[in-house]
């Protein structure tokens, strides 16, 4: 008998792989996904602890299901991810129909567990955590593609321990997959319709280390061999841990995309000192400039905080001025807040609501103008996009800088990405031999004509329409 699962995925890409591994787990047991939660048999949350308002979120969302169980006893509701990690059995009192409460060692054993549930109506809660994973802990169940870019978890936890950060209270120790693993499920994936691969990881820089595999230098060549493959990204790299030979691979592996997110988080040695970041901004800057010389075209993007205990205002102008210096293509800004597992939670300094707010704002400013600056560069000239599908939103932007009012009216509005991760929109007439179905997942030229705050308008060049692949990386060796 098929039944209904709906998983509501928040925070951080590492839970929307894990939704995927929840759905090919629960597939075997007969749960098809749907979007509608009045239709659901399971309602899975997959939550995030990063910061207060996530964890809001979370229990905000689970409060609205108290009355859909009201109405379907039968209905069983689990909680996945950082925050069930965090809480564990406080949930199960709080939330009396919550049936489930799982850490993020637990998806293995979701299906049992489920199976458990549904023939006793027992609640469970599983937040054991392994301090390493083994190779059995990390491997999927059936794969099935709906994107032309997926996500593909290398590693888990992280041993560094910035001091304002639940991750790895919630998440454990760090462990690497085997690159073998790793390896087939990408050509696993490519064989389903994936051209592009974001490899996640707390920190990978540190692949393989305590594992004694292979450097992240070396998986990602092994990966750029894959047939069928056109993009490599990742996410995220330690700034104290990126090595000459990860900088390298931008020059050498013609499917690595230009594009690195190296998150500063801020512009003052003192504060960094007191966040546990272990790099100066000295460091920082000479490894920025070391990646423009190895890869000119290379796009870097950062997250920042701000409002850490303790930040003084010339602290904050340093981040200020840092940010004018490096010049990012693009920029995550967060106020910072207290998480109470962290030791920076016990720090002395906290600052007063509206300070943050004004800081925050000030950053958003300050990047702004980078962003479009560097947007309005890519003007007049052509880029590769890998086509993701249809454009999902007309978006506020693209009407106040008008590019759909100006475009023909007939056609039907694509967008896509650059290696640089800049989303291009463009219209494309349906004709015989260039079906709309056939662009998903193809990489297309486009003219850039114009550059919005968030986003770049293109043309389709008459260039013939096909995949640019290998050999089309203007740094390759
Ligand atoms: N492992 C990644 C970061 C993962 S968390 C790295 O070290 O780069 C994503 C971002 O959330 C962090 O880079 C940081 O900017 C932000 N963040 C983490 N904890 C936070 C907190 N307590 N308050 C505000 N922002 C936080
Ligand atoms: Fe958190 Fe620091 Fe680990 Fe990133 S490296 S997940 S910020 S502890
Ligand atoms: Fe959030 Fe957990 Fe990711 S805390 S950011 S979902 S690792």
């Amino acid at each position: 008998m098929t039944k209904k699962i709906h998983i509501n995925t928040m925070g951080c890409q590492m839970n929307v792989y894990d939704s995927g591994q929840i759905l090919n787990r629960m597939a075997p047991l007969g749960y098809t996904p749907t979007e509608e939660l009045a239709e659901a048999d399971l309602i899975i949350v997959n939550t995030c602890a990063i910061r207060a308002k996530a964890e809001q979120k979370a229990f905000s969302f689970l409060g609205r299901l108290a009355t859909l169980k009201g109405l379907k006893p039968e209905l069983i509701i689990g909680i996945g991810g950082c925050v069930a990690q965090q809480e564990g059995r406080k949930i199960m009192s709080r939330m009396p129909y919550v049936d489930l409460v799982f850490g993020t060692h637990a998806i293995p054993r979701l299906p049992s567990i489920i199976e458990r549930i549904t023939a006793t109506r027992c609640r469970i809660v599983d937040v054991k955590q392994a301090p390493t994973l083994a190779p059995e802990d990390f491997t999927t169940g059936p794969f099935t593609a709906t994107d032309v870019s997926a996500f593909v978890t290398i590693m888990r936890g992280c041993d560094n321990y910035c001091t304002y950060c639940v991750v790895p209270y919630v998440r454990g120790r760090e462990s690497s997959r085997p690159p073998e693993q790793v390896v087939s499920e990408i050509r696993h994936m490519v064989a389903h319709g994936v051209r592009e691969v974001t490899l996640l990881g707390q920190n990978v820089n540190s692949y393989g280390q305590k594992e004694g595999l292979c450097t992240f230098d070396q998986l990602l060549a092994m990966i750029d061999g894959i047939d069928g493959l056109e993009r490599i990204r990742f996410t995220t790299s330690h700034p104290k841990d990126l090595s000459p030979a990860l900088m390298q691979a931008f020059a050498q592996l013609p499917k690595l995309c230009p594009h690195i997110h190296l998150p500063v988080q801020s512009g003052s040695d003192a504060t960094l000192k007191r966040m546990n970041r272990r790099y100066d901004t000295r460091h920082y800057i000479e490894k920025v400039a070391r990646l423009r010389q190895i890869r000119p075209d290379i796009a870097i993007t950062s997250d920042i905080i701000v409002g850490f205990p303790g930040e003084t205002q010339a602290d904050f102008e340093a981040t200020l001025q840092l940010i004018r210096q490096i010049g990012y293509d693009g920029l995550f800004a967060f106020i910072y807040s207290d998480r109470p597992n962290a030791p920076a939670a016990r720090f002395d300094g906290k600052l007063d609501e509206a300070t943050k707010k004004e800081r925050l704002q000030a950053v958003l400013t300050c990047q702004e103008t980078f962003t479009l600056q560097k947007n309005k560069a890519l003007v007049g000239s052509a880029q590769q996009v890998l086509v993701d599908g249809l454009s999902k939103h007309v978006s506020n932007e693209n009407e106040m800088d008008e590019p759909v009012l100006d475009a023909p009216s007939t056609g039907v509005q694509w967008s896509g990405r650059t290696g640089t991760n800049r989303i291009v929109h463009f219209l494309n007439e349906p004709s015989a031999d260039s079906g709309n179905e056939m662009l998903t997942g193809r990489i297309l030229e486009l003219m850039i004509e114009k550059a919005m705050p968030h986003s770049l308008w293109g043309r389709l060049t008459p260039h013939p329409i096909g995949s640019s692949g290998k050999g089309a990386h203007p740094y390759a060796a």
